[in-house]
């Protein structure tokens, strides 16, 4: 059933690897009828394409060229996002732990994050007044869209983190362990929070919420009664 809410809304929601924000998101747009904008697909399809070129991941220059010349375009729906480098749909290869690990390098750089705030900002613009977007990221409410209406900060413990992820990982049917998957979400962390380009913390006016003991629905139900409350319902 469609939540009874306003349209034309950016809703914003960050947080660290596991929170449960993608699921949320996704849940979310649907109930609200809105698009749904996974940033962290974009800077997945940079990783990706950089492992394809074997470019350095950590240097700058090497990424800037890349960004240059990379034709990506991203479309959201209302169930996700697909995305597309160089005409070709990758929106599937991009969930590997490897192009995981090569997204978290490339985010790190300063050129890769201009250029995917052109990106991100396009899809924004197109959302008509009918329209409504559920972006979901981690500077989604601090750097992307710092004006939206609505945002969100999802958190959970790392235990409950690293058992989603690696219950996600395995119904790709990827071969992982409980170590392996803790140590991504671990490394992930830490570039997160470290990096000198929009770092991952929630911004001030983001309605914080933590998913430990929650399911998809229960976050669901208090987002969608936080933005109603915002709508005046
Ligand atoms: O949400 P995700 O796991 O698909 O994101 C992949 C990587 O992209 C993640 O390690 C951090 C980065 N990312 C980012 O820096 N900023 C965003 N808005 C979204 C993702």
């Amino acid at each position: 059933m469609a939540a009874r809410t306003t349209t034309g809304l950016i809703v914003a929601i960050d947080g660290p690897a596991g929170s449960g924000k993608s699921s949320a998101a996704r849940l979310l747009a649907k109930r609200l009828g809105y698009l749904y904008l996974d940033t962290g697909a974009l800077y997945r399809a940079v990783g990706w394409k950089a492992l394809k070129e074997k470019a350095d991941l950590r240097d700058e220059e090497a990424l800037r060229g890349l960004c240059a010349g990379l034709d990506l375009v991203a479309t959201p729906h209302r169930d996700g996002t697909k995305v597309y480098v160089d005409g070709r749909d990758i929106t599937g290869e991009i969930r590997t732990p490897e192009v995981s690990r090569a997204a978290a390098a490339v985010a790190a750089a300063p050129a890769v994050r201009r250029r995917l705030l052109e990106v991100q900002r396009a899809v924004g613009k197109n959302v008509g007044p009918e329209g409504g977007v559920v972006v979901e990221g981690r500077d989604i409410g601090t750097v992307v869209f710092p004006e939206a209406p609505v945002k969100f900060f999802l958190d959970a413990s790392t235990e409950i983190r690293v058992k989603r992820r690696y219950r996600e990982l395995k119904q790709q049917g990827l071969a992982v362990d409980l170590t392996g998957t803790r140590r991504e979400i671990d490394m992930r962390d830490l570039s997160d929070a470290s990096r000198e380009v929009a770092p991952l913390r929630p911004a001030e006016d983001a309605i914080r919420i933590d998913s430990t003991a929650l399911g998809q629905e229960e976050v669901v139900a208090a987002m969608v009664a936080a933005i109603e409350e915002k709508a005046g319902r």
